[in-house]
């Protein structure tokens, strides 16, 4: 029954050659704490997701970097025929277990979780005939690929190897933090978080590493209070980092332009409102709407 859900291919991120962040179990036990419960996907978000889908017709998705199952979890509840994928194995566990714990449920019972790496995605998972109607990389996600030949190769590689699973005329939802603010600032930007209402509270220290003058990692330090149970109900305190490319916004826009190979419409959204350069305030997150049109 699992083997049905689940395909191990053994391709961890590690297998090649990159670090899986979340390989010591820590990261992604406190990441589904931060993140708060699957219900915890603030209501702007899940609507603007679900909006954009509904508007462009979709209903096959692939959710490339499910991670513990936030997205994919919220999409099958809301109707979508979903195959969720990450490179993690200790994120995918969170996300198996929610499936198993529903599979009474058709939609969850019909839900399919591969192990998949963006770098061997074809290989990884099988396109239905001419593609998926739409691929989701969500949760400043991608920033985790570093570059590690200083040249970008991985990245472009993943990106057209994503961008590979949409059928003609579907779309690619993928985001990224607002590095540009957080390379100017030092920080990420104050304004509130459309992406999570966990109500643990939290900071989360930046640090950037340069490499040939060049923003090469940013390092995000997160502490989380952790509910305690047992003796004196004084929460836990308990920290992860993880480290990402900074990918500024207008480089980004050209690497997924010409993933297409220049075959699509790009929309940009600031946390999900259409953005427009100069004028808003520093969005926290940058939403790409990518339309394959050939
Ligand atoms: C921050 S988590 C986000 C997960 C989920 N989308 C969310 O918003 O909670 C990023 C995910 O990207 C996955 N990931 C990183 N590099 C990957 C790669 N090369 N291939 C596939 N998944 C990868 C990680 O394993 C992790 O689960």
């Amino acid at each position: 029954m699992v083997d049905n859900i689940y395909r191990t291919r053994s391709l961890g991120v590690g297998s090649v050659g990159l670090p899986d962040q979340y390989a010591d179990g820590k990261a992604a036990k406190v990441w589904q704490l931060y993140i708060g419960d699957t219900r915890s996907r603030t209501d702007e978000y899940r609507s603007a997701v679900v909006q954009l889908l509904r508007q462009h017709k979709c209903q096959r998705i692939l959710d490339v970097a499910c991670g513990t199952g936030v997205d994919s979890i919220m999409l099958v509840e809301e109707g979508f025929t979903m195959v969720s994928a990450d490179a993690s194995d200790k994120m995918l566990k969170y996300a198996l277990k929610e499936r198993w714990d529903r599979r009474k449920e058709a939609a969850f019972d019909k839900w399919v979780i591969e192990e998949a790496n963006w770098l061997t995605l074809p290989k990884d998972i099988q396109k239905p005939g001419d593609g998926f109607d739409a691929v989701i990389c969500l949760g400043n996600s991608f920033a985790h690929l570093p570059d590690i030949k200083g040249d970008q190769s991985e990245q472009k590689l993943a990106l057209t190897n994503i961008a590979s699973m949409v059928k003609p005329g579907g779309i690619l939802i993928i985001d990224h933090r607002n590095y540009d603010a957080i390379l100017e600032t030092g920080h990420a930007p104050k304004g509130k978080n459309i992406y999570y209402k966990s109500d643990l509270t939290r900071d989360i220290n930046t640090s950037v590493l340069y490499v040939n003058n060049k923003p090469h990692m940013v390092t995000l330090d997160y502490t989380v209070h952790v509910p305690n149970q047992d003796s004196d109900g004084q929460p836990d305190v308990s920290t992860f980092r993880l480290s990402y490319y900074p990918h500024r916004v207008d480089h980004f826009t050209a690497l997924l332009k010409n993933a297409f190979q220049g075959k699509c419409e790009h929309n940009l959204y600031g946390d999900f409102k259409p953005h427009k350069p100069g004028k808003d305030h520093a969005p926290c997150y940058f939403i790409h709407v990518v339309k394959r049109t050939g």
